[in-house]
């Protein structure tokens, strides 16, 4: 068996991931979240750079001792709202082989952010508007570079089939390359060590269905990507 590290197969690529969870704030001490801990996306870019790529990370409001797993090789920009994340990623892409978007980011936002904290005197925290942000993922598809791999996340409750038809949907909907489909619950997909990923390509084929720590699980989603690089036309 290979030891991890010492494929060096993906040396010449540049790899842009996002990981983490958006906040999109409210008021100087609220935000709506997500519980993305961002340890998927982390464990993504050090299995690339271990694998010779030049790794950019988005990082989304990520800890530092979970950020501290992406590894000495791993370039790290910090991003906290959808805005921010769309604007470091567009930029990335102008250099990237290879976009990987693992992080959640919020569907939307407050119409507005309050400069005093809303309080329940004023009736602030009882309606709050919202408008949804731009989808990062299907812009940078949109806008693609030829040979360029596009790689979406898809967090959804549910199983089996219904979980795989709503992924396939949602791919198409997105014009990513591939989609890591990734079952989630109360307990389950979040803040956890280990993890499944079921990965559909533009055919609507399962490329890969693994399971396992979340190193093991990046190196199997890496290997999914370069096996759509042999097939696309570059
Ligand atoms: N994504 C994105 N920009 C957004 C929302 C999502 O780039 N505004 C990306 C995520 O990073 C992920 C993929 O799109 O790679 C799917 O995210 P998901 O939340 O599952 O998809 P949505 O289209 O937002 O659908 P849903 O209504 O199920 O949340
Ligand atoms: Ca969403």
């Amino acid at each position: 068996e290979e030891m991890l590290g010492t494929r060096r197969d993906l040396e010449g690529l540049t790899v842009a991931v996002s990981a983490g969870g958006t906040r999109e704030p409210l008021d100087p001490v609220r935000y709506l979240g997500n519980r993305s801990s961002g340890r998927q996306g982390v464990a993504i870019a050090a299995a690339a750079a271990a694998r010779g790529a030049r790794v950019l990370l988005a990082a989304a409001n990520v800890e530092d001792s979970v950020l501290a797993g992406a590894g000495p090789g791993v370039e790290v920009v910090t991003a906290g709202t959808a805005a921010d994340l769309g604007a470091v990623m567009r930029e990335a892409a102008e250099r990237a082989d290879v976009i990987v978007m693992a992080a959640a980011v919020a569907d939307f936002r407050p119409v507005g952010v309050s400069q005093g904290k809303l309080t329940k005197e004023d009736g602030g925290l009882s309606a709050i508007q919202l408008v949804e942000n731009e989808d990062i993922l299907a812009g940078l598809a949109a806008r693609r570079r030829a040979g360029q791999a596009i790689v979406g996340f898809a967090a959804e409750t549910g199983h089996g089939d219904e979980l795989l038809q709503r992924g396939r949907r949602k791919r198409r909907r997105k014009g990513a390359d591939l989609l890591a489909i990734n079952e989630v619950g109360w307990s389950k997909g979040f803040e956890t060590a280990d993890n499944h990923l079921v990965v559909i390509d533009s055919s609507d084929e399962v490329v890969a269905d693994v399971a396992g720590s979340k190193r093991i699980v990046a190196d199997a989603l890496l290997d999914a990507v370069t096996a759509w690089r042999a097939r696309a036309p570059l």
